[in-house]
């Protein structure tokens, strides 16, 4: 018989309980429970304001906090902190920054900020008596809004519009009223939730009110901001002469290299396997900004993903062209981050992040985590149609082995002049170490 260890009562044990019944599921309990202990953050205050950010904390998880210098942006510098554990990411991206720094940076050439969701209901009665109706619904639930968007307005944002859509052809009775807002300078979600929760409370009393309450008239489903926001996109470019290459192009003719570049990009646009491939590789910078500053990098996913296939087949978020002697990259892509509120001003590093940015609005924000996703896939499909992506991240991979065998300077030096056209692999590096030493 297969015996299931539910736990009740879990999330009322204290804090150390919590260590203390989990660290008995390892093999060294005691070891397990200091482990969990020494990851926790030495100071009280932060220590407690971290773990109430989540539930069930017994412990914090690190990830490498790296910084990517020299990212120009519409004329700006910025050294741009990455929250990320995959090597390479860092200084693929600090090699592009300084690449494209030097060839006039990064151009943020459109960028849109709508945010949106929506109440999804069924309604029972008479479709026309619903469309006959909306007018003065809408006018119901604009004035009712004013009460949580008041704020937000003398921020210079707040409702944009609000809109009835017939889903019925869809999902049989299904309606839904779609939300557009301006958050300025948050992400919105609470905002948004917080104002379609509303709405929907609002409907119930409208039709309630005005014909007495018909259960069977009207059901709201749910009320959720969307985390597809097409119309909270940045575009950004970078471009250069061909000729200007030179450096990267590891000694292929600048033209033949500009055009495996291009090619690369339209294979990317053309092959989802690639496609999918390639936005990860965009992602890589994207995901650490956001991580780095406390934006929401799920929704930041979510959202691009779904963007990529919004012609219908999913597709490369960036694209290359070749045009008067001149190679021009560019990315497209949804993003709805924060500058105030949420983790960004929780998080102690969220909000230094900020700081090393120079403290700048969403706006300004979007710019750089797009510039930084582009300068990312830039660096790597550099790589892929010139050395292939190996050998970067074999000469991480020996530097992590190294620093795992705590070796001196000599050892170094001599271990990354003989691995440099061999297979990196930990037991290779102690044979080379245990040779040399004999
Ligand atoms: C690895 O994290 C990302 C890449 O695979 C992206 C790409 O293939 O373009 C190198």
């Amino acid at each position: 018989m297969v015996t299931i260890d539910i736990i009740r009562g879990f999330s009322k044990l204290t804090e150390e309980e919590k260590r203390n019944f989990i660290a008995r599921l390892c093999n060294d309990p005691p070891q397990a429970e200091d482990k969990l202990e020494r990851f926790l953050m030495e100071d009280e205050n932060e220590r407690s304001q971290f773990l109430e950010l989540s539930e069930n904390t017994i412990s914090s998880f690190h990830t490498p906090y790296g910084i990517a210098p020299n990212f120009l942006v519409n004329g700006k510098v910025y050294h741009v902190p990455l929250a990320i554990e995959e090597s390479s990411v860092v200084a693929a991206a600090s090699h592009s920054a300084r690449f494209w720094a030097e060839r006039g940076g990064f151009t943020v050439t459109a960028l849109s900020t709508v945010k949106l969701g929506h109440v999804y209901f069924r309604w029972y009665s008479e479709p026309a008596y619903l469309l006959e109706r909306w007018h003065q619904l809408k006018l119901f639930l604009l004035e009712r809004l004013k009460r949580m968007t008041s704020n937000m307005v003398r921020r210079g944002g707040g409702i944009l519009s609000l809109d009835l859509h017939d889903e019925t052809s869809v999902i049989e009775h299904l309606y839904k009223i779609e939300l557009k807002v301006e958050t300025i300078n948050s992400m919105g979600a609470n905002f948004v939730n917080t104002c379609l929760e509303d709405i929907a409370e609002a409907l119930g009393l409208f039709f309630a009110v005005e014909e007495g309450h018909d259960e069977k008239k009207l059901q709201v489903a749910m009320s959720i901001l969307s985390n597809y926001t097409p119309e909270c996109t940045v575009t950004v470019q970078a471009s250069c002469e061909i000729e200007h290459l030179k450096p990267i192009a590891e000694r292929m003719a600048v033209d033949v290299f500009a055009d495996k570049l291009r090619l690369a990009f339209e294979i990317a646009r053309n092959d989802p396997y690639r496609a999918v491939t390639h936005n990860k590789g965009i992602m890589n910078g994207v995901d650490a900004v956001l991580m780095a500053t406390g934006n929401d990098y799920r929704a930041a996913e979510a959202a691009a993903h779904a963007y990529a296939a919004r012609h219908g087949q999913y597709q490369a978020l960036s694209n290359c062209e070749i045009m008067g002697g001149r190679l021009t990259i560019g990315l497209t892509i949804p993003l709805a981050v924060g500058t105030v509120g949420g983790i960004t001003n929780l998080h102690p590093l969220a909000r230094l992040s900020l700081e090393i940015l120079g403290n700048p609005n969403a706006r300004e924000l979007m710019g750089i985590v797009a510039a930084v996703g582009l300068a990312s896939n830039f660096a790597a499909i550099r790589s892929l149609v010139t050395t292939g992506i190996q050998k970067g991240h074999m000469r991480l991979h020996l530097s992590n082995i190294l620093n795992m065998l705590n070796v001196n300077n000599g050892e170094r030096e001599e271990a990354e002049l003989f691995f440099i056209n061999r297979k990196v692999s930990f037991n290779a590096v102690k044979h080379f170490l245990h040779d040399r030493s004999h």
